[in-house]
């Protein structure tokens, strides 16, 4: 089986763990390899445009062309290749190839002495594409650690599908935090290893807006959120409609008002729980910072201990909770997840930090699975 390669988006472990999972869930097994902090190669039997349509975190899948050890033999290959046809050519490289102008041109030269016409365009990233495959071929150029690698984009993200997810729905709240509709999808995935259908039900407690429970929607199974805050209960229910109506996605949703510690297991019967969690206030003083944190742990734990009784053996809990960066200090909630076997859960991956560069509240992302041992949850 030929390889395939993932164009990773801009959190490439979450968007791991998430091929992982959805590799799993359509080919009964996975084999995914970083190759580069932006790329990992996989195999599967699944047509690229169906693994596609599910990931949030990959944002192209493409097939080798060629690969050498240094950058003219990989220019000599790729220029025999059969790739080049009447068809105009759009090219990008990693960020570790510097002059992608000249190694496009050298290759237009190798092309032409081939006798075979070269019209490229240069893209500002590996990660630019946004469905030009329909005009253009595309091509990409990266280094790994031992080799130069050309890889032929198969399928991209839907640009059009994701921006309207994003902006298009009808509510929005920017002050209570909202997650961006990929990085919800991939928490989705993360929570889901098996087969999708609308009996499977993904609960949000903190559900806000309803980005996840969007997220869940169109991936066809089906959802609970609640809240504490009624409006945020309002706000989802408007956007789960919009998703529904604009995709004609075959899960149902049920959305109630409650504090996530009251919820009852009568309420809530699903077969994975996905949140994002209170972030405390929006533009957190310094100086207020450790108090916050001390309160949002014991509230955390208390969460973590309610939330597991909801859950049966196996099923899984994504989670993203707050870490607090000031000053070159960060204050996570770190240990409380890699002590989540004393709440009756195990980790499935490392934690995983999300959040703008300079942002001084980031997200904490972790995936646990309720423990199947029959281990006592500790007081
Ligand atoms: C960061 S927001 C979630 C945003 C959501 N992921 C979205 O994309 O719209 C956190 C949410 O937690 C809710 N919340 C805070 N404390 C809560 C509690 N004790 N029980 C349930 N919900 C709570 C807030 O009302 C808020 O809507």
């Amino acid at each position: 089986m030929t390889p395939s390669y993932a164009i990773l988006g801009t959190t490439p472990n979450l968007s791991i763990l998430e091929l992982q999972t959805v590799l799993t869930r359509l080919d009964g097994h996975q084999n995914v390899v970083s190759i580069s902090p932006q790329i990992a190669r996989f195999d599967s039997s699944t047509d690229p445009a169906v693994i596609m349509s599910q990931l949030g975190g990959t944002v192209k899948i493409a097939a080798p062309v060629a690969s050498a050890p240094s950058l003219p033999e990989l220019i000599e290959l790729v220029a025999k290749s059969e790739l080049f046809t009447q068809k105009a050519f759009a090219v990008s490289a990693s960020a570790e190839i510097d002059d992608l102008k000249s190694l496009a041109s050298s290759l237009k030269q190798a092309v032409q002495a081939r006798g075979h016409r070269f019209r490229f365009r240069l893209l500002s990233s590996l990660q630019e594409s946004s469905g030009i495959t329909t005009r253009y071929e595309e091509i990409s150029f990266v280094k790994t650690d031992s080799h130069y690698l050309c890889l032929h984009t198969l399928t991209v993200q839907s640009l059009q599908k994701w921006t309207n997810k994003d902006f298009g729905r009808p509510k929005s709240d920017p002050h209570s935090g909202m997650l961006p509709p990929k990085v919800a999808r991939m928490m989705v995935n993360c929570a889901l290893p098996q087969p999708l259908s609308p009996e499977i039900v993904v609960y949000d407690p903190f559900c806000g807006t309803g980005t996840i429970l969007n997220e869940a929607l169109d991936l066809g199974v089906s959802v609970i959120g609640s809240d504490i805050d009624s409006k945020a209960v309002a706000f989802a229910t408007h956007n789960t409609a919009w998703l529904k109506d604009s995709y004609q996605v075959p899960g149902s949703s049920k959305l109630f008002v409650s504090d996530v510690l009251e919820v009852t297991p009568k309420q809530v019967q699903a077969d994975a729980i996905v949140f994002e969690g209170y972030l405390g206030p929006p533009n957190i003083k310094p100086e207020k910072i450790a108090n916050y944190h001390k309160g949002l742990k014991k509230f955390y734990i208390g969460v973590i201990k309610h939330l597991a009784q909801l859950q049966k053996p196996g099923q899984r809990l994504v989670m993203a909770i707050p870490e607090y960066h000031s000053f070159g200090q960060v204050k996570s909630f770190h240990d409380l997840i890699d002590s989540s076997e004393k709440y009756g859960y195990t980790q499935v991956a490392k934690a995983i930090t999300y959040g703008r560069a300079h942002a001084t509240v980031k997200r904490t992302i972790s995936v646990l699975q309720k423990q199947s041992d029959g281990r006592k949850i500790s007081s």
